[in-house]
């Protein structure tokens, strides 16, 4: 394969080029001109982890899959109790229910652009940038994919039943909810991939994906957050209600996430008592909330928080 020039910003080669149209002073309320502004970013600064990320990359069996402070029993009476290396079994486990989960998660956002393209001007800019979206999370599908393999872990599956659940997911991402589901999606997750993709002490495979994921989910936020500003110009006030009293179901699914007793079955631990551990485990639950901040103000702002989703978002551990 041939060997592209290196993009100056990240030290890492772009995996596509394609052609970059010029940009031009845009109002952010332009829904065409935001298109046009990500489709020029999108081609300037896009990945292929087929090729940006060392898969045979050695891995030390001592060093952490994620940040020790976000492994879910960090500073638990359980994880005292555990040796260096099945903590480290624990953040490899995690990292891969982690990057399991984000492949049908994004499989859903994937639907709901889709879905709403039904609606759409396939000519427009808004359109192309969406379809462009999509290729990014379908390179990312793989890449977690890939990477939950990489790490020497098995998948983590959804059950017949959860994927029954899960396949009505994108028929209630509409208007405002397709991008406020968006939002909560990855902006918290977001959050955690940040600081992992710039810590020296995990492993440079997770670190790698994580970079490359953040780099293009950038992207996918601002996109998101413009599109909820866009939508609530001409939602009605029964849609904003709607999606103000029930976004914080989103709490529960990241809930669902995060927490996984399969993950303590796989690290040998007892299921039920790390999951009891985990979930109070307040030096975690801390930096969930703080992940949540900057979305929560703009949900407020925006008039998007009502007091049945603060309460939701309490209760999963995102509020205080
Ligand atoms: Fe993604
Ligand atoms: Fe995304």
């Amino acid at each position: 394969m041939g060997v592209r020039p290196v993009d100056r910003e990240t030290g890492w080669r772009p995996a596509m080029t394609m052609f970059s149209p010029p940009v031009r002073a845009v109002s952010p309320s332009d829904p065409e001109a935001v298109a046009d502004r990500l489709l020029d970013a999108s081609s300037r600064r896009s990945y292929d982890s087929a090729v940006d990320i060392d898969w045979d990359a050695p891995q030390d069996p001592d060093v952490f899959y994620l940040p020790v402070e976000f492994v879910s029993l960090y500073g638990t009476p359980m994880w005292e109790s555990m040796t260096h290396r099945q903590r480290v079994e624990l953040s490899r486990q995690e990292v891969a229910n982690l990057l399991s989960r984000g492949v049908w998660f994004e499989n859903t956002l994937n639907q709901g652009l889709l879905r709403t393209m039904l609606y759409q001007d396939p000519s427009a800019r808004e359109v192309h940038y969406a379809l462009t979206e999509i290729g990014d999370e379908t390179r990312h599908m793989i890449m977690f994919g890939r990477g939950a393999a990489a790490v020497g872990a098995q998948p983590y599956r959804l059950s017949t039943l959860e994927a029954r659940v899960v396949q009505w997911m994108p028929v209630a991402y509409r208007g405002v909810m397709l991008w406020v589901a968006a939002l909560c999606g990855e902006e918290i997750l977001d959050d955690l991939q940040r600081k992992a993709a710039h810590d020296p002490a995990i492993q440079p495979i997770v670190a790698q994906m994580f970079r490359i994921h953040t780099a293009e989910e950038a992207r996918h936020i601002r996109y998101a957050r413009e599109g909820v500003l866009r939508r609530l110009e001409r939602s009605s006030r029964w849609e904003r209600f709607v999606v103000g009293q029930t976004n914080g179901i989103a709490g529960f699914v990241l809930r669902r996430i995060m927490y996984n007793e399969e993950v303590y079955r796989r690290t040998g631990l007892d299921p039920k008592e790390a999951m009891r551990q985990a979930r109070a485990n307040e030096q975690v639950n801390a930096l969930r909330r703080e992940a949540f901040q900057s979305l929560y103000r703009f949900m407020t702002d925006n008039g998007l928080m009502g007091s049945i989703a603060q309460r939701m978002w309490r209760h999963y551990g995102f509020l205080e």
